[in-house]
């Protein structure tokens, strides 16, 4: 499956969807959040990374550009980009290692990255609709396109 757009009425069902792809993704792979500010994108980050059995605190690391997370076997990268002033900030940060293929990276405000980013598995868009969300999901590659599949019948 290609995409996939769903209601997300509140904040409650955004962090279960958040899990559900916690359990799609396996814990592998690049998945890009996009949307206006206060769109959600941490909401649903924090689901992803509740989905692995963090019980902590999940803030968007606006300020240290990525929180890293080992949650068993997985190790999970957040990225917060939206301070970032120029893209080749991330190769003095050393974005490949991250980027290896082993874990989980999700990225919250994936353009500002834009040209050093590797191309990612998922690309989620999330915009205000009504009381809640909607959420555009969009493979990038054929594990995204795997995720999906897993997804769809849970909701639909
Ligand atoms: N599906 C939803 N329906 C209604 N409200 C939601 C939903 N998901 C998240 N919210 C609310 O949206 C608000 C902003 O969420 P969040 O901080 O996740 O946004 P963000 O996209 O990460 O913003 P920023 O760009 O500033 O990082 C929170 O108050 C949260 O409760
Ligand atoms: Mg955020």
């Amino acid at each position: 499956m290609q995409s996939l757009t769903l209601f997300v009425p509140d904040e409650t069902a955004m962090t279960a969807l958040g899990a559900q792809l916690a359990t799609a993704s396996r814990g592998h792979g690049t998945v890009f959040l996009e949307g206006d500010l206060g769109a959600g994108k941490t909401t649903l980050s924090r689901g992803i990374v509740r989905g692995f059995g963090h019980v902590g605190a999940v803030k968007s690391p606006t300020f240290t550009l990525v929180e890293p997370y080992e949650l068993g076997a997985i190790t999970l990268y957040h990225f917060d980009l939206y301070r970032l002033a120029d893209p080749e900030e991330l190769e003095f940060m050393g974005i490949r290692d991250y980027f290896d293929g082993n874990a989980l990276c999700l990225v919250e405000w994936p353009r500002k990255g834009e040209g050093v980013l590797p191309k990612p598995d998922l690309t989620i868009t999330i915009s205000a609709h009504e009381q809640g969300r909607l959420v555009e999901l969009r493979a990038g590659s054929s594990s995204g396109e795997t995720w999906l599949g897993a997804l769809a019948p849970v909701d639909q």
